[in-house]
């Protein structure tokens, strides 16, 4: 079986997840490639799809956008996993008791649910080094109040990615288990 991992990451920490994911994939024998978003000119012709973007305000990254929407309809057709990468620090709750994870779901996972109908979405924590923000987003960093919530390190919990990795290889003989 052939997977397709597509994934759009502005600093590389949501690229190092989908090539980890790929790995995991390959090492239960399924035949994998892993490509950004934007490189992909022929999505169709995979027996599964895994997507994934990093989040930025809330939403993930126009050229992941505009995969899943031109790629609709392959996807809909095909077993297809959604994941996020975002949140920062450690802890499992924010201050107002809510799942950290859940919280950070981007608009995106709401809106492809319907379009896509993927048979999972997952959140991952993500990786965020201050100094090499460029652009818009190192002057919406450097708000005091937004650099309080972007604490810097690497985040990425590999045995969460792994663990997801074998959901997926698990969950793709199947029938489809809607999200
Ligand atoms: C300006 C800015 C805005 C961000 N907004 C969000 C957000 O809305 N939700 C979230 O979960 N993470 C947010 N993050 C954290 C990033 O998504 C996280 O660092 C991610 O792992 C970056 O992935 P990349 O290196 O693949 O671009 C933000 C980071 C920055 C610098």
């Amino acid at each position: 079986m052939k997977v397709l991992v597509a994934y759009a990451s502005k600093y590389g920490a949501t690229e190092g997840i989908a090539r980890r994911l790929g790995e995991g994939l390959r090492k239960r024998g399924l035949e994998v490639d892993v490509m950004r978003c934007k490189d992909v000119h022929e999505a169709s012709g995979y027996d599964a799809y895994v997507v994934g973007s990093a989040a930025y305000e809330f939403n993930w990254r126009r050229s992941a956008r505009k995969f899943v929407e031109r790629n609709a309809e392959v996807l809909t057709a095909t077993p297809t996993w959604l994941f996020s990468s975002g949140p920062l620090g450690t802890e499992k709750v924010d201050k107002d008791g809510n799942d950290v994870l859940k919280g950070a779901e981007p608009k995106q996972f709401a809106e492809y649910r319907e379009l896509v109908h993927p048979r999972g979405t997952q959140v991952f924590r993500g990786a965020y080094q201050h100094d090499e923000i460029r652009g818009v987003d190192r002057i919406v960093a450097w708000m005091p109040a937004v650099r309080d919530i972007l604490p810097e390190g690497d985040f990425r919990e590999w045995d969460a990615i792994d663990a997801w990795a074998s959901t997926i290889a698990d969950e793709m003989g199947e029938p489809a288990a809607r999200a």
